[in-house]
C-alpha cells in the first residue's frame, strides 16, 4: 500500500513516530480515497499514545510558519499544510448512550479505533512505522467492499446507527457518491433505525442531503432514502408527492418520481445546487392543491405560488440559508410554469418582455429547470415543447437586445416626476412609475428616458396633474 503515501508529510509523520516509539496509522477517508484513486484533501492519522503530542512534534519537524490547532476535549490536533488537512488522534474506544451522539471515550488499541468508525470501507489504516511502512490493516474486509462496491457497517449495523445516527444518512450519501450499493443488512437496519435520526441535528442532516444532492444522479441516493423510510424522517413534504390517485378513470401522474427525473434533468445540465433545490421543490405544493374536476381531469391550481410560499419554512426548518440562494429558490418555484404556458400560446413579444422582467439574471436557470420539467413520454410532445423553448429562447436574447428590460431600471424617477408635476411625495409617483414599467412592458413604448417622459406628461394629464412651465 506504499502507493498511498506519495505525499512526503508520511515519511516526517514516520520518523517522529518511530523516535517516539508511537504505533502510528493513516486511517479512513483517505486510505478508501487513495485506494480508490480519487482525491482527497483530509489526511487523518491514528496512533497509538496522544495525537496531540505527535501532532506537536510534527509540527515542529516542519518548522516555524506550521501551526497545530488543538482541540483538547476530543483529545484531537490538527496541521494545516497548504491545501492540506492533517488531523492527529491517539486511537480509540468508544461507548454511546441512548440519547447523545456524544460518545464516551477511552483509549483503545487500532482495531478497537476501526470497529468503532462508520463503513468497513472507512475503516482501513495503513502502518507508518518503518518496520511495516506501507503494509495495510484491514479487520473487516474493506478492500473486498470496495472492490464489489458494497457499503457495510464493520459491526452489526443495528450498533453503528444507533452509536450514531448521522451515519445512516452517510450510508446513503457514501452509496451515491461512490456508486455503491448497500449491503442487506446494512439496508435493513437503515429501515429500523430510522426514527433515531431524530436525534441528529437538521444542520448535519442537510450537510449529508446536499452531498447527494451534489451526485451526477441525486435520485439514486434519494429513491434509498424513502425506500428506507429516513426521507420521511426530515423531509415528509417530499414523501407526500408520492402516490397516484384515480377518478373514473383519470389518474395523475407520480409527482414524487416525477420530481426525481426532473432533479436527475437539471442535474445533468447543472452543478448549481441552489437549481436542484429548486427542481427539488418545484412541485412542492402539488399534493396541497390537488383537485379532480369533473370534464377536466386533475388539477393543481396555484401550486407554483403555493410552492413559493412553503419554502421559507422549510428552509428554516431544515437550517438552509434563509438568504438570497433561499430567493432564488421561491423565485424559481413561483415562475416554473411562465415558460411552459408562453411556449403553449403564440409567443408574444410582451409576454416575453414579462417573463424577463420577473426573471432577470435567473432567466437561463429558469428556462432550465422548464426544460427538465418536460419529462413527458410522448416524443411528439416533448419535441413540440422543445421546439417552443427554443422559440421563447430567442425571443428572449432579441427582447433583451431591444428593451434591457433583464434588470429593468425605471428610465423615469419618482423625482422627477415630483418636480415635474410640483407635487408631492405620495400615491400619484408610485402609479405614474408604475403605468411607465407597464407601458414598457406591453410594448406600448421603448424602455427609453424620451418614450418614458411623454408617457409620463400624458399620464399625469389623465389623472388630473398638470405640468410645470
Ligand atoms: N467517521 C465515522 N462516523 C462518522 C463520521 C466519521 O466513523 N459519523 C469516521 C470514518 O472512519 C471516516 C472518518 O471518520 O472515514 C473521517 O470522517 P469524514 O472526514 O467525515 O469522512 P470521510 O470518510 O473522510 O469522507 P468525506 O471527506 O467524503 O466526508
Amino acid at each position: 500500500m506504499k502507493k498511498c503515501l506519495n505525499n512526503p508529510i508520511f515519511n516526517i509523520i514516520s520518523q517522529i513516530a518511530d523516535e517516539n516509539n508511537l504505533q502510528t496509522f493513516v486511517i479512513g477517508g483517505y486510505v478508501r480515497d487513495a485506494i480508490m484513486e480519487r482525491n482527497s484533501k483530509d489526511i487523518d492519522i491514528v496512533t497509538l499514545g496522544s495525537g496531540i503530542d505527535l501532532a506537536e512534534k510534527v509540527a515542529s519537524k516542519l518548522g516555524n510558519n506550521v501551526r497545530v490547532n488543538v482541540f483538547k476535549t476530543f483529545g484531537t490536533a490538527m496541521l494545516k499544510l497548504n491545501d492540506l488537512e492533517v488531523e492527529f488522534v491517539g486511537a480509540r474506544k468508544e461507548s454511546y448512550s441512548e440519547n447523545s451522539r456524544k460518545p464516551i471515550v477511552e483509549n483503545g488499541t487500532l482495531i478497537d479505533d476501526q470497529r468503532r468508525r462508520d463503513f468497513t470501507i472507512n475503516a482501513l489504516a495503513i502502518c507508518l512505522n518503518k518496520d511495516n511502512y506501507g503494509e495495510l490493516n484491514d479487520p473487516f474486509n474493506g478492500i473486498y467492499d470496495i472492490e464489489n462496491k458494497i457499503i457495510r457497517t464493520p459491526l452489526d449495523p443495528n450498533i453503528t446507527f444507533s452509536d450514531d445516527p448521522l451515519r445512516m444518512m452517510r450510508a446513503v450519501r457514501f452509496a451515491s457518491q461512490l456508486n455503491f450499493s448497500i449491503e442487506e443488512t446494512t439496508y435493513q437496519a437503515l429501515k429500523d433505525n430510522k426514527s433515531r435520526l431524530q436525534i441528529v441535528s437538521n444542520e448535519r442532516i442537510i450537510d449529508e442531503f446536499n452531498k447527494i444532492l451534489q451526485t451526477s444522479k441525486p435520485s439514486f441516493g434519494i429513491k434509498i432514502l424513502e425506500n428506507t423510510g429516513l426521507l420521511a424522517e426530515f423531509f415528509p413534504e417530499i414523501t407526500n408527492l408520492k402516490g397516484v390517485d384515480e377518478v373514473m378513470g383519470k389518474m395523475h401522474k407520480d409527482n414524487f418520481y416525477h420530481t426525481l427525473e426532473v432533479l436527475d434533468n437539471v442535474a445533468q445540465k447543472s452543478d448549481d445546487l441552489w437549481l436542484r433545490w429548486a427542481a427539488l421543490l418545484h412541485d412542492i405544493a402539488k399534493p396541497k392543491t390537488k383537485k379532480f374536476i369533473e370534464n377536466i381531469g386533475w388539477t393543481f391550481h396555484g401550486h407554483e405560488f403555493l410552492g413559493a410560499k412553503m419554502i421559507p419554512s422549510i428552509f428554516r426548518r431544515l437550517k438552509l440559508p434563509l438568504n438570497e440562494k433561499m430567493k432564488f429558490v421561491e423565485k424559481l418555484v413561483q415562475l416554473h410554469l411562465r415558460p411552459i404556458v408562453l411556449s403553449q400560446e403564440i409567443v408574444t413579444d410582451s409576454a416575453v418582455r414579462r417573463l424577463l422582467f420577473d426573471a432577470g439574471d435567473d432567466i437561463d436557470s429558469l428556462m432550465l429547470l422548464c426544460e427538465a420539467d418536460i419529462t413527458s413520454k410522448n416524443e411528439k410532445t416533448v419535441s413540440k415543447h422543445m421546439n417552443n423553448f427554443k422559440l421563447v429562447r430567442d425571443k428572449l436574447i432579441e427582447i433583451e437586445e431591444k428593451d434591457a428590460v433583464r434588470n429593468f431600471q425605471p428610465p423615469i424617477s419618482g423625482e422627477l416626476i415630483i418636480e415635474t408635476f410640483n407635487i408631492k411625495p405620495g400615491r400619484e409617483v408610485g402609479i405614474i412609475k408604475n403605468a411607465i414599467k407597464e407601458a414598457i412592458l406591453d410594448g406600448e413604448i421603448h424602455n427609453n428616458y424620451t418614450d418614458a417622459y411623454q408617457f409620463m406628461l400624458k399620464k399625469g394629464n389623465e389623472i388630473g396633474l398638470k405640468a410645470k412651465k
